[in-house]
């Protein structure tokens, strides 16, 4: 790649193309095109950065093929989508016909430059390993339901399973506290992992993963929330087909929230269990979360029903959850405060302690559940 960069912007409105304009080091070509002059256009231009808007009349199916398409024919383009929507199907699609950077208009100098830096370091060499390990994410929209908790315990029990392997990557960029949970002092983070370019370097991010005494390796949040920019959704796609290429099960700690990242890592998963506990507004963002999944092609088989601390003073039963879910729970884990706030204050997960209670039997049992789950495919 020279330094110069050539770049495209394929249906832009005037307010994109500015924006583009005010690039430093770059060679801008702006076309408005439909239909067939894509192929043309991209044969007779080779670019660094192709940049197509999705403007409101855009028909979303036939941009996602040309971009599909694009990306097969130039695998060392860099591709981005721009969008006044950023709805979280429409980053879904964008990631999946292949564009790695998706900038939500009004499009922000800064993000900008950042994802042209990204796209400047981008190293041609990709790592061709093919994923085999499983990929577990814990998600829920909710705050406070008992993620992290989940995400931790279930990377010790995986870890502590078979092979004495297993990955944890918190993917809390912004206060992460997985770490704190294993009572760990990470001296690097998946920022650092992701330094060199899009194309995380696996001896790096090896080299960035802080062990854990139970044969868990943990990827741990950025010791400093604004870096946490620095990584993009494709840098979260290659870091996690690296360790599935490397560990038999990488387990997630998601945040609350349907960014691309978040999206990036839901839509590589084979399992993600969504966890919720019995309490109404929880339930309610339950049963969104399961229809925003399902209209994306999550299998029912990906989705798994976590229910956590149930009690039997409960006002709502299982059986109710399963009626307002239309899902029945995969796992329910006994509420214990006790043990909980136990686990979090000495730093040792549930799991790991000599006397095992109630929570932590389950989750034992969780986790052999879902080591022996099927592997079904990414979707
Ligand atoms: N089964 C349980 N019984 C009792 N307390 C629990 C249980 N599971 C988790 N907790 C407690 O609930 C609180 C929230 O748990 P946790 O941090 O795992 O949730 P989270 O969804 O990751 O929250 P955050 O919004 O901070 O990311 C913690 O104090 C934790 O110890
Ligand atoms: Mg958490």
């Amino acid at each position: 790649m020279s330094d110069q960069l050539s770049v495209l912007v394929l249906n832009g409105d005037a307010e994109t193309n500015q924006q583009f304009e005010k690039l430093q080091d770059a060679q801008l070509t702006t076309a408005n095109l439909n239909g067939d002059g894509w192929n043309e256009t991209l044969r007779r231009h080779p670019l660094d950065i192709l940049v197509v808007e999705l403007n409101p009349k855009a028909d979303i199916a036939s941009s996602m093929a040309r971009i599909e398409r694009a990306r097969a024919d130039y695998p060392e383009m860099t591709i981005f989508v721009t969008s006044a929507t950023k709805s979280p199907e429409l980053i879904i699609a964008a990631m999946r016909s292949g564009a790695q950077e998706f900038l939500s208009k009004p499009i922000s100098e800064g993000e900008l430059n950042q994802a042209v830096d990204r796209c400047r370091r981008r190293k041609e060499a990709t790592n061709g390993r093919s994923q085999s390990g499983r990929l577990i994410s814990v998600f829920s929209k909710t705050g406070g339901v008992g993620v992290t908790t989940l995400a931790v315990n279930l990377g010790v029990a995986l870890a502590q399973t078979g092979s004495n392997r297993a990955a944890l990557v918190d993917l809390n960029l912004q206060h992460g506290d997985a770490s704190s949970l294993l009572d760990l002092h990470p001296r690097y983070s998946i920022v650092d992992a992701c330094e060199a370019g899009d194309q995380v370097d696996t001896d790096k991010l090896q080299s960035c993963m802080t062990p854990h005494g139970s044969g868990l390796s943990l990827l741990a949040e950025p010791a400093h929330p604004a870096a946490s920019d620095e990584v993009s959704a494709h840098h979260v796609h290659s870091v996690l087909q690296q360790l599935t290429g490397i560990y038999p099960y990488v387990v997630v700690d998601m945040p609350h929230v349907f960014e691309p990242r978040v999206m990036a890592a839901l839509d590589m998963s084979s399992t993600i269990l969504l966890t919720t506990v019995a309490t109404i507004p929880a339930l309610r963002s339950a049963r969104k979360v399961l229809q925003l999944f399902k209209e994306l092609g999550f299998s029912h088989e990906k989705v798994k029903l976590v229910v956590n601390r149930v009690s039997r003073v409960d006002r709502i039963e299982t059986k109710e959850i399963t009626r307002t879910l239309d899902h029945e729970p995969f796992w329910t884990l006994p509420n214990n405060y006790l043990a909980a706030a136990d686990a979090l204050n000495t730093g040792q997960p549930l799991v790991s302690q000599k006397r095992l209670s109630n929570v932590a039997k389950s989750l034992l049992d969780m986790a052999d559940v879902v080591s022996r789950v099927g592997v079904t495919g990414r979707r």
